[in-house]
């Protein structure tokens, strides 16, 4: 029988520990063996010195090779993909780059993740913005409700494409142009959703996207990315430079140059030595997605927790699921009594789930089985504090 994607055992890409149930990459996921191999492989060679560490063209070759995964993964062109440490940072870097002035105001839901939160209150606080936020009362901002924000004038909305603890999935293309008939600039962070689920950025029409490796792409952290449109509603410019921002033709050996040319790509935000050791893990991991086909990640996502839903259904831990598969992710929440117990519980059997905001938090990848499914369930029902 030949080996399709279809019935291909993932796992077997991974070095999990026999009897560990991993279920929790919207926290992070595990190290590809290809990841391991390839640091390791870098750490010997440094080690080794054996060729000229001063000409290292493999490793540009292959930062731009990652950044094609990286694009393809969110439906961009690589050129328009810059590397940057983790998602805090490109939420930084977007919106700094946006010149706001003091009495605009940025929008943000109030169950947002912190990422954005932290950054806009800084950003306020240094420049004068107003913050609104914007109430969540079903989970997630009603379109009808960030209607009326924007109504009253709105500089940008950072918001997560796919919230972080109930799994919700806003519809990109629907906020884009919402958000845009306000003249809004929209930008999402895919944390939580690349890498698990097919994103279009550009035919969504979304301005800019950022996103950390270290979760459902499978690189660890140190390693993320942002990317803006061509034509963003309103202009982001970088607010800080530095000298691998500007193009040397990756030679370095006359670097008393005043006149080196900003890079016109994604480079220009890409300030100074790279992170070879993340990025090469990151490189891996979204490899293996493209591998698979984000399309095929997703449908088995959706199998697992379809399972997971049947599996708790009658029992005191149902599963929270939103009722249109449009606005669902890889993430789910199992609601009911003593969860901080039951997440103990089973830690202690080598179950690995999140708890968050008073629910289990659920998060599968492409490459889980239905026995990691079929475990959770067994010791979720067994559970009886
Ligand atoms: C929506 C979202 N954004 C960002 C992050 C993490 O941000 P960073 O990569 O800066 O640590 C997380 C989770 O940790 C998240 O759920």
């Amino acid at each position: 029988m030949s080996i399709t994607n279809e019935n291909r055992d993932w796992k077997h890409e991974f070095e999990i520990a026999p009897g560990v149930v991993f279920l929790n990459h919207a926290t992070f996921g595990p190290v590809p063996r290809k990841g391991r191999l390839a640091v390791e492989d870098l750490l010997r060679r440094q080690g080794r010195l054996e060729s000229d560490p001063d000409v290292d063209d493999e490793s540009y070759a292959l930062l731009a090779a990652a950044k094609n995964d990286f694009a393809g993964l969110i439906g961009q062109r690589p050129e328009r993909v810059a590397f940057v440490p983790n998602a805090s940072f490109a939420l930084n870097a977007l919106l700094w780059g946006l010149d706001l002035r003091a009495g605009e105001r940025v929008l943000v839901a109030e169950n947002e993740f912190p990422a954005i939160v932290y950054a806009v209150r800084n950003l306020a606080l240094r420049l004068g913005l107003q913050v609104e936020r914007l109430p969540c009362p079903d989970g997630h901002v009603a379109m009808e409700t960030l209607k009326q924000a924007l109504r009253q004038g709105a500089a940008a909305l950072p918001i997560s494409w796919v919230q972080y603890f109930n799994g919700y999935r806003y519809d990109a293309e629907s906020l884009a142009q919402l958000c845009h008939t306000h003249r809004c600039l929209l930008i999402l962070d895919a944390s939580q959703g690349a890498g698990a689920i097919p994103m279009g950025m550009a035919e969504a029409g979304v301005d800019a996207v950022a996103c950390g490796a270290q979760k459902w792409l499978l690189g660890q952290t140190g390693a993320g990315f942002f990317s803006i449109a061509e034509n963003p509603i309103r202009p982001i410019r970088p607010l800080y430079a530095g000298w691998l921002g500007y193009d040397w033709g990756y030679r370095f050996g006359d670097l008393q140059r005043w006149d080196r040319p900003l890079y016109d790509d994604g480079r220009r935000w890409e300030v100074g030595s790279y992170p070879y050791y993340s990025l090469r893990l990151a490189a891996a991991g979204v490899a293996l997605l493209a591998e698979c086909g984000i399309a095929g990640v997703y449908s088995r996502t959706q199998a697992l927790i379809e399972r997971l839903v049947r599996g708790l259904e009658g029992t005191r831990y149902p599963v929270q699921q939103f009722d249109d598969p449009d606005h669902r992710s890889a993430i789910v929440a199992v609601s009911g009594p003593h969860c901080e117990a039951l997440r103990e519980h089973l830690s202690a059997r080598r179950i690995h789930v999140a708890l968050r905001e008073g629910n289990i938090r659920v998060s599968p990848h492409f490459y889980n089985s239905v026995d990691d499914i079929d475990a959770l369930v067994e010791e979720v029902r067994g559970f009886d504090r």
